[in-house]
């Protein structure tokens, strides 16, 4: 028994954001259909291909254990059994740009009218507001929730993250909000909206920087490299590089190889506890006692110069090897892995966090796993569909059309090739 077996999922997402949520709901056990414009089908399947002919990493690796319907919503018979799609639905998760849907003529009132239990839940750039209207992408989403403003270099401009915390960090917010809508329903008997806004997706994963922009009325922040080096604090939480976000100091320094391999750093964290260890580790045990060294308080003006120090203790070692004699110490450490690395580390392997997938037109591809891990439900990653596999499937098993039904929706052209 699956946790949300049982529960049918209308999956309209496309691209990142709203797949990511509908992946994560299909790994947690419900019946994800995928609903695609005949033809073409989410765009990414054609977007950053690798595999002449094959639906892209892109496409694949966001898209998992979910089945495919062609459907044209804007045709007649389209809008026909979309609507015994909503009625047979628990579900319905969709991030088209804001109004598409009550464009398609399947808004929330809608949708209410036909199945009173669904839960209609969207990702959106912007909550209600000036902004509600805009289309938004991933790096606009970015900026738009503090993240941008507050990452990079001093002096530098703002800078975007590899980690797609407004696509993806947007799909777990709005996965959490179903689960919660679904409890709600068994209580309740009624569906309702969820909204999850990118912007403030972003922002909810900033909170700690909103935190700095108010201490900031009390002074500069101690905390960050910036004090040290004397440089003034102007009206907003500025770019903190590498600095640690809370206060225990931490840096990327350099690791033994660091001259031609990019990814030859380790983070390093000063935590307080273990500050007599780290001393005596990098042949400073007079800084134990020393006023200037002995406290956190002493330390922070002195940032730069500590972190020098222990910077020529982490180039004469390969960041696993600070890593293996840190560990023992209980010196909190980390180093920078490359995705190659990643790739090809067995023990992920082994714990499913990279999984390695069959695909049919395009061999083997490696993915990331389910990243939550449950005791009593083990998550087992299936490819994703091709455009429309489970076109007639879906109509005969799920939606219950008999063969001549079925053969006028075939002939009418809203399904597209089957
Ligand atoms: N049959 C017929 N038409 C379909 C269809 C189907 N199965 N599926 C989608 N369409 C139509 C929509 O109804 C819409 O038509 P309309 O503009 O005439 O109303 C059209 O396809 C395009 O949808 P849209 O969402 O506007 O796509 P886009 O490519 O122009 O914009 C985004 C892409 C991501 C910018 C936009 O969808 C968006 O802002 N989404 C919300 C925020 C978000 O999730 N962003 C991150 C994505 S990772």
């Amino acid at each position: 028994m699956k946790p949300l077996q049982g529960i049918r999922v209308l999956d309209f997402t496309h691209v990142q954001s709203g797949p990511t949520c509908t992946q994560l709901l299909a790994w947690f056990g419900a019946d994800v259909i995928k609903v695609e414009r005949p033809g073409t089908g989410d765009a990414t399947r054609t977007q950053l291909v690798d595999v002449p002919d094959a639906d892209s990493l892109y496409f694949t690796m966001l898209n998992h254990n979910k089945r495919s319907i062609c459907l044209n919503t804007k045709h007649e018979t389209g809008k026909e059994v979309l609507a015994r799609l909503v009625s047979s639905c628990d579900v319905l998760v969709e991030n088209f740009a804001p109004g598409a849907l009550g464009r398609m003529g399947f808004g929330w009132e809608r949708i209410q009218q036909i199945n009173p239990r669904m839960i209609m839940a969207s990702v959106k750039g912007f909550g209600p507001g000036k902004f509600e209207d805009c289309k938004v992408y991933e790096n606009v989403a970015q900026c738009a929730g503090g993240s941008a403003s507050t990452t990079g270099f001093l002096g530098d401009v703002p800078m975007v993250t590899g980690a797609q915390i407004g696509d993806s960090g947007t799909g777990l917010h709005l996965a959490l909000g179903i689960t919660v809508a679904l409890l709600h329903r068994q209580k309740t008997g009624r569906g309702q909206r969820v909204l999850a806004p990118m912007q403030d997706g972003v922002l909810n994963l900033c909170r700690v920087k909103l935190r700095d922009q108010q201490r900031l009325r009390a002074g500069p922040l101690r905390e960050y490299s910036q004090f040290g080096n004397g440089i003034e604090f102007g009206e907003a939480t500025p770019r903190a590089g590498n600095d640690s976000g809370g206060g225990q100091p931490g840096r990327i320094l350099r690791c033994k190889g660091w001259e031609t391999d990019p990814n030859a750093y380790t983070y390093f964290i000063t935590q307080v506890a273990v500050w007599p260890r780290i001393c005596e580790l990098i042949g400073k045990p007079e800084w134990i006692d020393d006023p200037d060294y002995a406290t956190l308080k002493a330390r922070l003006p002195r940032l730069d110069e500590v972190f020098a120090e222990i910077e020529e203790w982490t180039s004469t070692k390969t960041k696993f090897e600070v890593m293996e004699i840190c560990n023992p110490l209980n010196i909190p450490v980390g180093p920078i892995l490359s995705m190659k690395e990643i790739a090809e580390d067995q023990g992920l392997r082994e714990s499913g966090t990279i999984v390695e997938v069959e695909h049919p037109e395009r061999g083997k591809y490696l993915t990331v796993g389910c990243p939550i891990k449950f005791s009593d439900h083990n998550v087992v990653v299936d490819r994703s569909p091709l455009l429309g596999e489970h076109t007639v499937e879906i109509l005969a098993d799920v939606l219950g059309y008999e063969d001549d039904e079925l053969q006028r929706i075939i002939e009418s052209g809203a399904v597209g090739k089957v």
